[in-house]
């Protein structure tokens, strides 16, 4: 067992999008564990778009990384020592690990893992993203047979879980993607009806017009994961009682541009002439209803039913490029690292 930790810390806070000097490679000891603590070597470490809001000292809804802290994140790991009853050394865990090589955490934050699934599938169509999609889906966006659902960064682990659920369900799924090549697998590998390259549209009454004629009877329900150009473009396709799972905005995560993108006034208006269901939602609040989300997706993802991506890089210290491609769709599915 290698008794050297490494990590990579928040080095400084960046100013828009992030950039390779805001984080740092550091290595130490690696830590024992204590009583009702475990030792793991992590083997994967997710990355996900919501850790960009980590970086800032912004008050959200989860605290900041202090400056020379990990990056949080979540991974999976292999038990090198365990004084936690429920745990041995070998078993396959997953939990709030950072993005390090080890991480010694209490038993109680830990999860064991399905030994017959890919330990991956942890952090992406079986984890946090997916849950994310089955729940808001479910909860929020109410799908109907027939109706006409339009998602963005949808080859992502979210936008995908979303797309294949609403299909299977019966509505019309538009799927709005970056490049001819995600916009491919939108539709052969993920199912979508339509598939829309947001990049070929150089502003939004461009991408509006491509929206509209990929869904002629309008929108029921606009997945928001993006904002920026898409969120403009869909709004006046909107039909009356549309509902709008707000999950993300990751077109604005760099942060400079939120007062000029975006026409807010105009897409209010249309929240409220066309009497629409906005509905802000974090994950967080939902982790109940990961067994239920468990017993309905893991055997359509064993069966095929459900299929996922993984953008794997590879190695701790490529994890901040990595980082920094995925907040600008140089991902194709969900991003991982393997250590
Ligand atoms: N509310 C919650 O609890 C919750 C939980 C999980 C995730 N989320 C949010 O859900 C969204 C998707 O997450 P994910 O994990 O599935 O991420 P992801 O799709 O793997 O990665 C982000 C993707 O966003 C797209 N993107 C980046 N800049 C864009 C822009 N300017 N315009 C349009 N698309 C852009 C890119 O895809 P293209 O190349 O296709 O454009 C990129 O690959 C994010 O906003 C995330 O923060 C929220």
């Amino acid at each position: 067992m290698s008794d050297t930790l490494s990590r990579i810390t928040l080095a400084r806070r960046p100013k828009g999008d992030p950039v390779p000097e805001d984080f740092k490679l550091e290595t130490g000891a690696c830590p024992s564990p204590a009583e009702g603590d475990v030792l793991i070597e992590v083997t994967h470490l997710s990355l996900d778009p919501y850790m960009r809001g980590r970086m800032d000292e912004a008050k959200s809804y989860a605290p900041s990384v202090d400056l020379g802290g990990t990056m949080t994140g979540q991974g999976v790991g292999r038990v090198l020592e365990s004084k936690a009853d429920d745990f041995a050394e070998g078993d396959i865990v997953t939990g709030m690990t950072g993005w390090a090589s080890h991480a010694c955490l209490p038993g109680s934050e830990l999860r064991k893992l399905d030994p017959s699934l890919p330990p991956s599938t942890a952090l992406g169509v079986l984890g946090m993203p997916g849950l994310t999609g089955w729940v808001g889906l479910h909860s929020f966006g109410k799908p109907k047979k027939g109706e006409t659902l339009v998602v963005g960064a949808a080859t992502g682990p979210v936008g995908s879980m979303v797309g294949q659920l609403a299909k299977q369900m019966g509505l019309r799924t538009v799927a709005i993607a970056g490049g001819d090549e995600k916009c491919r697998l939108a539709t052969d590998t993920f199912g979508f009806d339509a598939a829309i390259d947001h990049r070929a549209h150089d502003d939004a009454k461009s991408l509006r017009a491509a929206i509209a004629d990929a869904a002629p009877d309008g929108v029921d329900i606009y997945w928001e994961n993006v904002g920026g150009k898409t969120l403009e473009a869909v709004m006046p396709l909107m039909n009356v009682h549309g509902r709008i799972p707000l999950c993300g905005m990751v077109a604005w995560y760099g942060g400079s541009n939120i007062a000029t993108e975006n026409q807010l006034p105009g897409m209010w208006r249309n929240i409220l002439v066309k009497r629409l269901q906005v509905s802000g939602f974090i994950i967080f609040d939902h982790w109940d209803q990961y067994p239920a989300f468990l017993k309905d997706v893991a055997p359509k993802v064993a069966a095929g039913e459900i299929t996922y991506i993984e953008d794997v890089a590879t190695g701790l210290e490529n994890a901040p490029d990595a980082f920094i491609a995925m907040l600008k769709g140089g991902n194709t599915g969900k991003q991982i690292v393997k250590l």
